[in-house]
């Protein structure tokens, strides 16, 4: 692909959107009366959490899987995926009666192996990060004569990606400011393009892991830094390591206005809120623009969409990001005390707790802590809490009947 012109055309998106339309869903946009209020203008979200494969990946996969040649079929196509090119792939090849492989990191999330493997495809685990998984699928894909799908760097698959540019200038043809999540660029890129061609005023601006802001950097001409090893950044589907230059200079330089990076903690609690506030499921990347639009300056006008553009998230790290939103609520407390290690004790602190309205979700007892002192014991509690003034009135109702609070 690296020799191929990444260059496509309006044309190419519209061919792209009949070639895919009958097979993906046209994914609803809606205001969001809980975003608005919190900006004090108007936002909108495109649901691309709840497209086909659960992210919008199938929209460049299958665009590309259906124009292969039936020689080029007949050869079977190999991709790297940390999870949802992955299952883009493995449906468009299913669908195209063609075989697929895909090359997966081992700390790729399960639910994107299960669902890869669902669709027929055979995974290969292999590598720390997308960028090793990279080049394994691209020995193989020598060896083995396969077709490579690229994950973005290819005119298909962006002309693919662009169609969620079309529906957006359809759905909100009003709209000023448009924030899209950026891994290797493909997404960006194809809407950006989409966007810029049907109106040029339309900013669009793209979101970054600050644990993988390679493009980010390339975009501020800033030294692009090596990325750890090993990252544990909960957008797993945008930590891309190495940035492409040429998709940089084909089309993130040319039609992107803006570039921000978001952390973990901003991400998983705009992932609490779209749980919250709008009902919905995002993984880490799909939430990173709403994260960016609630955490940085962007300058937006009155109407801005945030594409949310993909699900597919572990239930257990749904289950973490909200019991941590829970405790920066105050509604989930973590309560150490010592007293005295008595008959009756716990009895007499459990009986506070419940006359003050806290919900007691775990108990756990220690006397042979090394803080302790002989014949006193420690007694963590999780609480279920109304918020910050509760647990104050809860340490204070406890305060009498403790030694103190550890
Ligand atoms: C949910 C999600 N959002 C965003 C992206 C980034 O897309 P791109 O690599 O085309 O920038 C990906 C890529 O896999 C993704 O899975």
């Amino acid at each position: 692909v690296e020799k191929n012109d990444l260059k496509i055309s309006l044309e190419a998106i519209f061919s792209a959107k009949q070639k895919i339309s009958s097979k993906v869903k046209l994914t609803s946009t809606e205001f969001s009366q809980a975003s608005s209020d919190r900006l004090g203008s108007d936002v909108y979200l495109k649901f691309e959490n709840t497209q086909v494969t659960g992210s919008f990946k199938i929209r460049g996969a299958l665009n590309k899987v259906s124009s292969l040649s039936d020689s080029e079929k007949a050869k079977g196509v190999i991709a790297a995926s940390a999870g949802n090119h992955a299952q883009g792939v493995a449906l468009s090849a299913q669908a195209a009666k063609v075989k697929a492989v895909i090359v997966m990191p081992v700390t790729a999330p399960l639910i994107k192996v299960q669902s890869t493997r669902a669709f027929g495809a055979e995974v290969i685990l292999h590598g720390d990060s997308y960028d090793e998984a990279y080049e394994h699928a691209r020995e193989l894909e020598k060896e083995k004569g396969y077709i490579f799908v690229h994950p973005f760097q290819d005119p298909l698959i962006i002309a693919g990606q662009g169609t969620i540019g079309l529906e957006i200038m359809d759905q909100l043809p009003e709209v000023d400011t448009v924030i899209v999540p950026i891994g290797g660029g493909g997404l960006i890129s194809g809407i950006a393009f989409a966007i810029k061609s049907k109106n040029p005023k339309v900013k669009v601006i793209g979101v970054q892991s600050s644990q993988t802001p390679g493009m980010s950097q390339l975009y501020h001409q800033e030294p692009v830094t090596e990325c750890a090893k090993r990252t544990t950044t909960i957008a797993d589907g945008i930590a891309v390591k190495k940035p492409s230059k040429q998709m940089f200079e084909t089309y993130i330089q040319k039609y992107v206005d803006q570039i921000v990076t978001v952390t973990d903690d901003e991400i998983s609690e705009a992932i609490t809120f779209l749980v919250e506030k709008e009902k919905t499921i995002a993984e880490g990347s799909g939430a990173a623009g709403l994260a960016a639009l609630f955490n940085r300056d962007l300058g937006v006008g009155q109407k801005t969409l945030v594409l949310l553009c993909g699900g597919n998230i572990d239930l257990n790290l749904v289950s973490q990001i909200l019991d941590r939103g829970l405790i920066r609520k105050g509604r989930l407390t973590h309560l150490s005390v010592i007293t005295q290690d008595l008959p009756g004790a716990l009895a007499s602190l459990t009986k506070i707790l419940g006359d003050n309205r806290a919900n007691i979700l775990e108990v756990h007892h220690d006397r042979v802590s090394r803080e302790l002192f002989l014949k006193e014991t420690k007694i963590d509690f999780v609480l279920e809490t109304s918020g910050p003034d509760h647990i104050l009135q809860i340490k204070s109702a406890l305060k009498d009947s403790v030694l103190r609070f550890a």
